[in-house]
């Protein structure tokens, strides 16, 4: 085990707060660790009853035959869950409080002007999902197509997915910090007919012209026949297309209040989320309805213990897992409200988020650790005017949450009464993994926690690939069985899906992250094996951008050779990128004869990443030198590159495998000369 495993383990342990008990009159949450057990064990030792027990928080329009089809006992194949059933997304987050409770607020809308907030009822939801459904259905959308949505957090978003998980099609959410070239890859890939997008997105006063960046994108696009357009601000113009664009709301207005939902096999797919990986190629995660639906219902209810009394303030992006499962998902199909906020943390002060707690009484808040880090910066004293006693839970993800930042949390956010929930869990699990459980389990800084139910962790060892079963243990995080919200596939490649998941620990899920795990079953997150770095909580493949740095051109022609890109420690943003990149010769030349300055080439290779990937990838440096180091197999090894930039030369281990070690002096002296 290495060292920083063992100080992790040290933590002591901290009781769950009692306050943080869910109301004891709800028969659906865990009340106490024993409870937490017995369910635990059942849901691993035997997954079909639990599971279909638990499958009837949800409304369904044809039972299931079966809660769980899996070819073998182990990963081989991805697996069915509830085989047979059908059941409708929408109506299960939408209809059946709109009966019930129609005016129950479902949307709590935080603009970027703070006076500019409104809420919407589960009927007005209905009514508006209804009317947007009917409206992509006159535009031939049907079950199974893809709509793509590239829309900031506002209520139309989620007017949006639910409005196509209605009619059975699917919705493949862009994150709208993406720039026109990352659209346009998405798009194609997904093979999507329709785009939902709006006039403009507002950030911190900043007005972003987002149709015209979906305009850029779509010159690429030629299969895309449709734009509905949100008109958010009907007093000044936006660019338009007459032949494709259809504006939203007129156009939905003429539609009636209700449509059916369409029921939908168990499997079918409910939405397509983007991730990174280890390759350049974007994954079009695929996930199902109802096994999804499930986990999100179960992980916010039984996690941060979510009544329909309740509401939960999520500041994740719905361009992000986070959002689509703990922003839409997981809170409506527990008839709960949710807050959707489309501004920053600090706008227009640092204390925005607290703001918004004590207004709306929010009861549980879910960030991420580089937006704690950025509000620990203004100190505590101004969040204490803030009346927080309506929350109950405190949930952070993203990234592991340092001590330091997990007491400043727990004491002034939680005023030590709310469990942190540290929960670990990744776009492919389409719900939380592992976390605390408030009231039940108790806490260890710096660990996630206990595992969720339905989640069997592993422990791989890299090498061997086998299971390590003593305690405590150190490796690969694997999980080995099936659970009900796990992505299905890569969209139209099922391939991809198992070399990347199933294949590199035969018999386990992948997840991509190392981790121990201690003598009490305490998981402890180490971070990404692969190469993929997590800037601000925004999950990025350094290939992604790798291969938009190759794609630069300058004067027409290409700019670099090569070059590799690490994530290196950043104090806000938990990981930065950096860039070493080799110019072609003509550019070196003019380097050398004075005709470019090497900060501009910097600089317009900053620039090209922000505008083929987005303004959030941008890198924070970028080197010039002359060669990168390299295996006798030509393999670059990026470690060195990570060290060397982290002024940690000293340090650069085993150097033997080197094709040519006089490249790392160079490459000290060209960190230190372009500081
Ligand atoms: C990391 C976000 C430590 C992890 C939900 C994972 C975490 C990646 C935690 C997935 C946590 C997420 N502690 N690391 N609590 N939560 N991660 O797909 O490396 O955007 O593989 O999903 O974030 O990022 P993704």
């Amino acid at each position: 085990m290495t060292l920083e495993a063992e100080k992790l383990m040290n933590v002591p342990t901290i009781p769950a707060p009692a306050t943080a008990l869910p109301p004891a009159s709800s028969e659906v949450h865990v009340r106490n660790m024993d409870q937490y057990k017995a369910l635990y064990e059942q849901s691993i030792n035997d997954p079909e009853t639990f599971f279909g027990e638990q499958s009837k928080a949800l409304s369904w329009d044809r039972d299931f035959d079966k809660v769980l089809y899996h070819v073998g006992n182990n990963f081989s194949d991805s697996p069915a869950w509830f085989v047979g059933g059908k059941l409708n997304a929408s109506y299960n987050c939408v209809d059946r409080w709109a009966l019930q409770t129609p005016n129950k607020v479902a949307i709590i809308y935080e603009g970027d002007d703070a006076e500019k907030g409104y809420s919407i009822t589960y009927s007005e939801l209905l009514v508006r999902v209804c009317q947007m459904a009917q409206l992509l259905q006159s535009k031939g959308v049907k079950v199974g197509d893809v709509v793509t949505i590239y829309l900031p957090m506002t209520p139309e978003a989620v007017i949006s997915m639910l409005a196509v998980a209605r009619i059975g099609a699917i919705h493949s959410c862009i994150f709208a910090g993406f720039s026109p070239g990352a659209i346009k890859d998405r798009v194609i890939d997904s093979n999507s007919h329709v785009v939902i997008t709006c006039d403009k997105g507002y950030r911190a006063t900043k007005v972003i012209q987002t149709k015209k960046i979906v305009d850029e994108a779509l010159e690429s696009c030629p299969d895309v026949k449709t734009v509905v357009v949100i008109n958010r601000d009907p007093s000044s113009p936006f660019p338009q297309n007459p032949e494709r664009d259809v504006i939203y709301p007129d156009a939905a207005a003429s539609f009636k209040s209700y449509c059916a939902p369409v029921p939908v096999d168990s499997e079918h797919p409910l939405f397509l989320l983007y991730t990174s990986g280890s390759t350049g190629k974007p994954k079009g995660m695929q996930h199902c309805t109802a096994g999804y639906l499930l986990g999100a219902l179960l992980t916010t209810r039984h996690i941060f213990g979510v009544t329909p009394d309740d509401t939960l303030f999520t500041s994740g992006d719905i361009g992000w897992i986070t959002g689509h499962t703990y922003a839409v998902y997981g809170p409506l199909a527990n008839g709960a409200t949710t807050v959707i906020f489309e501004s920053t943390p600090v706008y227009p002060t640092p204390t925005r988020y607290w703001d918004i707690v004590d207004r709306h009484k929010v009861t549980q808040f879910y960030t991420a650790p580089t937006a704690l880090r950025l509000l620990r910066q203004y100190g505590h004293e101004i969040i204490d005017k803030y009346d927080l006693s309506s929350l109950r839970a405190l949930g952070s993800v993203g990234e592991p949450i340092a001590e330091e930042i997990w007491e400043w949390y727990f004491n002034y956010v939680g005023r030590g009464r709310c469990t942190v929930c540290d929960t670990y869990w990744l776009t492919e699990s389409g719900s939380h993994l592992v976390s605390s459980i408030p009231g039940v389990t108790p806490m260890k800084p710096g660990s996630a926690g206990l595992p969720f139910f339905g989640i069997k962790p592993a422990i791989v060892d890299p090498v061997s690939g086998h299971e390590i079963t003593e305690r405590p243990a150190e490796g690969v995080f694997a999980i080995s069985q099936p659970w009900p919200s796990m992505a299905r596939s890569i969209f139209n490649d099922y391939a991809r899906y198992q070399d990347t998941y199933l294949k590199p620990y035969p018999g386990f899920f992948f997840t991509g992250d190392g981790a121990s795990i201690d003598s009490e079953g305490y998981i402890f997150i180490g971070g990404r094996m692969d190469d993929v770095v997590n800037v601000s909580g925004h999950r990025l493949s350094t290939a992604e951008v790798e291969s938009s740095v190759l794609d630069a051109t300058m004067d027409g022609e290409s700019m670099m050779t090569e070059c590799a890109v690490v994530g290196v420690d950043d104090e806000i943003t938990g990981q930065a990128l950096v860039v070493f990149a080799v110019c072609e010769p003509w550019l070196k030349d003019d380097i050398a004869s004075g005709k470019k300055i090497p900060q501009d080439i910097s600089i317009e290779t900053i620039l090209i990443v922000r505008k083929e990937i987005g303004p959030f990838a941008a890198p924070r440096k970028v080197y010039l030198v002359d060669d990168l180091p390299k295996t006798r197999s030509g393999k670059i090894l990026r470690r060195v590159l990570r060290k060397i930039v982290a002024g940690e030369e000293k340090q650069l281990g085993e150097l033997s495998t080197l094709s040519d070690p006089s490249v790392v002096p160079a490459l000290i002296d060209a960190v230190k000369n372009q500081k």
